[in-house]
């Protein structure tokens, strides 16, 4: 059976990734990883913000900043203090580490929201030994005056910034919340992103009824999560050169099997390997065999896409005319079981 998949240019052993979580803060971590079956790994991210000035003075961050000077990594604002994890030299000496360490390759992730210096670090990512870079673009704006074509605007310059300093492929990933998702790929995509990662989660702060506090509060994925990205990349398969990797709600065997069947070219994994520990990569990497071997595919390259938009038998499947059928034939009752077969008759 071959699970060999192509990713940015990147020949991987299997669709099965670590995306960025705290687990890549370890090196003994990364090295499990890969004994489990990973087929590269996304590093945790190296934010925007952990490029301030020494000073230690506040500025109001703005999501359009601009920093013109493009040989500094210094920005002109510091957000409210924050303790990250890793500083930006830990970070590039924890590559040089990972490369040394574990075969496979070693993506980095910057993120940020602004065009400023911090995108020049990209190249000292890519001459501390990482062979891809993946940019997450975490943007929740609040400016009232700011349009969508500016802030869509802004995901293109920051990619045009990073591209523009670096040879190794540039991942984008990226949030839904775009008026014309679509658009938004394709101008990703022009601009050159050589993936597209679907989708960021957006961490929603909760209160706190007896601190009357609000609060941060990561919930991990369930697996329902995985429907919004998995339409996304059916629909975009064979429709932009970018690969497509998935990200949110993938848990087991049959997660990846749907992402690769809606055209996915590799299967990012993070809830599920902080709840079930790392090695839980190697009972996925079986159930993804179970499955393949069951129903006689002999390789990842074969599955890829054969239900996205393009080629399944019922594209409509992905658009309007879907929810309207869903709404009308929902019974009552069906909300006391789990079972979903009850949608194709
Ligand atoms: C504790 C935690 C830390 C994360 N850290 C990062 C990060 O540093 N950079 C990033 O791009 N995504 C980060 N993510 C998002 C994950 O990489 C992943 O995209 C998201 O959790 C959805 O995948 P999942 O459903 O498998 O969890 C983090 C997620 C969690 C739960």
């Amino acid at each position: 059976m071959n699970l060999t998949t192509r990713y940015m240019g990147l020949s991987l052993k299997s669709p099965l990734v670590p995306s960025a979580s705290p687990l890549s803060e370890d090196i003994d971590n990364m090295r499990r990883m890969e004994d489990a079956g990973a087929s590269a790994i996304v590093m945790h991210s190296l934010f925007e913000e952990q490029f301030m000035d020494d000073e230690g003075v506040k500025f109001n961050h703005h999501p359009m900043t601009h920093n013109s000077d493009k040989n500094s990594f210094t920005l002109n604002y510091q957000p409210e203090s924050i303790r990250f994890r890793v500083d930006p030299q830990e970070y590039l000496n924890h590559i040089r580490k990972a490369k040394a360490i574990v075969d496979i390759p070693i993506i980095a992730s910057l993120n940020g929201t602004s065009l400023g210096g911090w995108t020049n670090y990209a190249r000292l990512i890519e001459l501390a030994g990482a062979d891809a870079l993946e940019l997450n673009i975490y943007n929740v704006p609040t400016d009232m005056s700011l349009t969508g074509t500016q802030l869509e605007q802004n995901y293109i310059d920051i990619l045009d910034a990073v591209k523009s300093v670096v040879s190794i492929p540039v991942a984008v990933k990226l949030s839904p919340y775009f008026t014309n998702m679509a658009n938004m790929a394709k101008r990703l995509d022009d601009a050159g992103a050589n993936a597209l990662v679907l989708f960021n989660r957006f961490y929603q702060p909760d209160i706190n009824l007896k601190k009357l506090q609000v609060e941060p509060n990561i919930i991990l994925s369930e697996p329902q999560a995985k429907r919004l990205p998995m339409r996304w990349i059916a629909i975009l398969y064979g429709q932009i050169y970018a690969n497509l990797a998935a990200t949110s709600g993938i848990h087991k065997g049959h997660d990846v099997v749907k992402m690769l069947l809606a055209g996915a070219d590799v299967t990012m994994i993070c809830s599920a390997l902080l709840l079930h520990g790392i090695d839980y990569l190697r009972t996925i990497e079986s159930e993804l065999c179970e499955w393949m071997d069951k129903h006689e595919f002999a390789s990842v390259e074969g599955m890829k896409g054969i239900l996205s938009q393009k080629n399944c038998a019922n594209p409509s499947a992905f658009e309007r005319v879907q929810y309207m059928r869903s709404l009308s034939i929902y019974k009552p009752e069906w909300a006391h079981t789990q079972d979903t077969s009850y949608y194709f008759g």
